[in-house]
């Protein structure tokens, strides 16, 4: 406990030691990392810098969710969406996993760190995926923090194809549709594994959940924040861990 508690605040300045709850952390947080666009423009800059400065986020916020003893984090790195966006764009983001896993994977399977990958595959172009799989492929037998990228994730169409699993076996006859459970559908959804987020995380004053995790967010405590995604710090995720601590979770009951 004192190890985790200096881990915390060891290196801080005493200003902003604030104490945090250590045997009340969110199990799984999510974040929607917004802002990267408006950050790089504010400064004059092409919006792509603005993704690659939210790279170097994604590390602050990894190696402080592992210090925390966070056990899943979940980042909207891309959406289903996403590929609207102008082709010199989508090209840079899907550049950002091979570059980010080049100059950090060793650490990450240093810290136990097991790489995982939520979204749609076969749109992405092979050197994003091999990057990422091999990743996975690596740190699979990690035991600590699960850094779990949604890349090319969209919840409506993720929810669409665990309907149309359940809707074959009904077909089928293995499954009768008068039994179909909560359980039946999360277990067709790309995050079968991963247990519903406790709190989401959306930066830039937007507030709305962009096809995130619809179905898993369902009781999740939200918290947003009009800091900029690559200017999201360490001091600003305890903030939003602290006031969840604050919350009581009542999923519906009193
Ligand atoms: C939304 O900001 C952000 C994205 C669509 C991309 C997020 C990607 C990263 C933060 C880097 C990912 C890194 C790895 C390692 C996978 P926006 O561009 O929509 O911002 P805006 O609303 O200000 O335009």
């Amino acid at each position: 406990m004192l190890q985790r508690l200096k881990a915390l605040f060891g290196s801080r300045p005493k200003e902003s030691r604030t104490l945090l709850e250590t045997d009340n952390v969110p199990q799984h947080i999510a974040i929607i990392m917004d802002g990267n666009g408006r950050w790089a423009q504010s400064r004059g800059l092409p919006r792509v810098a603005g993704h690659h400065a939210g790279m170097k986020a994604v590390k602050r916020i990894t190696v402080a969710a592992d210090r925390l003893g966070v056990k899943y984090l979940t980042l909207y790195a891309f959406s289903t969406e996403n590929w609207k966006r102008p082709k010199a764009e989508v090209e840079f983001l899907m550049k950002l996993p091979q570059e980010f896993l080049s100059i950090e994977l060793d650490e990450l399977i240093e810290k136990n760190v097991q790489v995982r990958m939520m979204g749609y595959k076969s749109e992405l172009p092979g050197h994003t995926l091999s990057a990422v799989e091999e990743a996975v492929e690596k740190t699979a037998h990690n035991t600590g923090l699960v850094l779990n990228f949604a890349l090319n994730y969209g919840s409506r169409k993720e929810m669409i194809e665990a309907v149309r699993q359940l809707a074959e076996s009904a077909r089928e006859g293995s499954l009768n549709p008068q039994d179909i459970e909560e359980k039946d559908l999360s277990a067709k959804l790309l995050s079968a594994e991963i247990p519903d987020p406790d709190l989401l995380i959306r930066t830039s004053g937007e507030l709305r959940l962009s096809n995130f995790m619809l179905w898993q967010c369902a009781y999740s405590e939200l918290w947003f924040t009009d800091v900029y995604w690559p200017e999201f710090t360490e001091d600003h995720f305890h903030e939003a861990v602290r006031e969840y601590q604050r919350r009581a979770r009542r999923y519906g009951g009193l």
